[in-house]
């Protein structure tokens, strides 16, 4: 037996999960018309982790390999509810039409469904994003529209008999700030709402509302949001999760790829040139300078971190790296982004990678967005609160306390995921090292025992507390 009992006391997935979507574009709405034709059996969730992907417990030999969804209590995909604010009124219908990600055949089975979301006017100010002239938008000061924003959102739980709600920021890429006075502390920050200080983002006055409320927020973009101080307290006094910032999906996954693959063999590096097109209303939206800085920042952090030039100066102290993003209208939501990676080798031999990823920036996203909402959900029945770093899987620019370095490489964040969910459940962490298989001196069996039954969650009343002392024995 591998599992020790004292795994988190996980309140129930009962009832109906709403989700709260800031953004109502092209992710938004591949994301909900996949959701609403799984629920009809007529659409598969690739690319989820929460719905296709299972976890090993235990030794190798004792095959024990649930699917995630039966391992931890997840909301089922047939009790999730859409809502969210946009500058346009589309409904979530017309949205996919303009995005253009899906055909009108592939959405017709879900056209009701898709027709009855329409998005609530939105909290916005030109200054953060240039490149769109909004349609609707809330009015009054930010501390206002913030009280307008909840408000919204008690009617959406009341009238659709929501048990609890998450928000994921799906949003436009703002312009690019730095953290400034107004964002150091939960009293500077209701202060600058009231005074209506142009410090706040919108994306912010969408994080401070869901996290005063308690709502687990999570930010798909590279946007400032809920990644300042005063949030993170926020998070901490209202028992919260967060979680950001921009999702990992095309050019960005891949580096985090081929990064720590580079630095695993300890191959050089002299430099890393990734430019992209694409035409959709994000890339509209990138045009813009201000916009791009933000998007910059998040691409290019990850190799600094993931290289560790400070300790490997010989490899990676002098790289070049460059990344480009063009507006194309012609190819819509069909990104494609070209790497070119010069590398060197035994004696200084120079070698050259090229990738070229012909990718679909939605369809890539939306189960993220899936896999986030189901996560953060869970992050909150099970009493976690702050900032959910083992989420960083999800993430180009994962945010994580001040003094830690953000953990980028894929598979060092899936190990992550996995190993929180089988502390979270009481199974044994599995650290890969295989010793004990051949080494009985460690004290563990050589000899495959029998499979053991597959230990299920526990739960709780809301009532109960969550449990916080985890001992999880280590199975290699
Ligand atoms: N698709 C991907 O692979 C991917 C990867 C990483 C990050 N992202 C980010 O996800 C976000 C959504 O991408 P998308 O392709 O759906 O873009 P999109 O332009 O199609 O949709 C974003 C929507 O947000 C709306 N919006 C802008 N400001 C708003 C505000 N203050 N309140 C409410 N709505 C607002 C816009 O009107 C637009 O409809 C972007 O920030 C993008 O950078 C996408």
């Amino acid at each position: 037996m591998n599992t020790n009992g004292k795994g988190f006391i996980i309140k129930p997935a009962n009832g109906r999960l709403g989700v709260l979507l800031p953004g109502m574009g092209a992710v938004t709405s591949t994301f909900i018309a996949g959701v609403e034709l799984m629920k009809k059996g007529l659409g598969k969730p690739v690319g989820s982790l929460t719905q296709l992907q299972t976890i090993r417990l235990g030794k190798r030999y004792e095959a024990r390999n649930p699917l995630i969804k039966d391992f931890v209590p997840l909301a089922r995909v047939e009790d999730l509810v859409f809502g969210g604010w946009d500058l346009f009124p589309d409904s979530m219908y017309d949205a996919a039409l303009k995005a253009g990600v899906l055909t009108p055949d592939q959405i017709a089975p879900v056209k009701a469904e898709l027709q009855a979301i329409k998005p609530w006017p939105a909290v916005f100010d030109q200054a953060y994003v240039k490149n769109l002239k909004p349609q609707q938008a809330k009015s009054g000061t930010r501390w206002e529209m913030a009280q307008q924003l909840m408000a919204d959102i008690e009617t959406f739980k009341k009238k659709n008999k929501l048990n609890r709600l998450v928000m994921i920021w799906c949003g436009s890429t703002e312009v690019s700030t730095e953290p400034s006075a107004a964002h150091q502390s939960v009293e500077a920050l209701e202060k600058a709402l009231k005074a209506d200080s142009k410090d706040i983002p919108p994306s912010m006055v969408y994080a401070y509302a869901a996290i005063k409320m308690g709502i687990p927020y999570a930010n798909g973009a590279p946007n400032l949001s809920a990644d300042v101080p005063a949030l993170v307290e926020l998070a901490e006094e209202t028992k919260t999760p967060i979680a950001g910032k921009d999702f990992k999906t095309g050019q960005t996954m891949m580096k985090t790829v081929i990064g720590p693959a580079l630095k695993t063999r300890m191959l050089g590096l002299n430099g890393w040139y990734s430019t992209n097109i694409l035409g959709n209303r994000d890339g509209e939206v990138l045009d813009d300078p201000g916009s791009f800085r933000s998007k910059e920042k998040t691409k290019t952090s990850v190799l600094d971190t993931i290289l560790d030039a400070h300790l490997y100066p010989e490899l990676y102290g002098k790289f070049a790296h460059k990344v480009r993003i063009d507006y194309y209208p012609p190819r819509g939501d069909a990104k494609e982004g070209w790497d070119n990676i010069d590398i060197f080798g035994w004696l200084g031999m120079t070698m050259q990678i090229k990738i070229n990823f012909l990718c679909r920036d939605s369809i890539l996203a939306a189960p993220i967005v899936l896999d986030l909402a189901l996560f953060m959900d869970l992050a909150g029945r099970t009493g976690l609160k702050g900032i959910q770093e083992w989420l960083s899987f999800y993430f180009k620019s994962p945010q994580c306390r001040p003094d830690l370095k953000p953990e980028h490489d894929l598979f060092v964040q899936h190990m992550k995921l996995k190993n929180t969910l089988r502390v979270l459940m009481g199974e044994e962490v599995i650290d890969h090292s295989g010793l004990d298989y051949y080494e009985p001196t460690l004290g563990v069996p050589v000899q495959a025992p029998p499979p053991a039954p597959l230990k299920r969650a526990k739960t709780a009343s809301p009532a109960a507390k969550p449990k916080r002392t985890v001992r999880a024995r280590i199975a290699a």
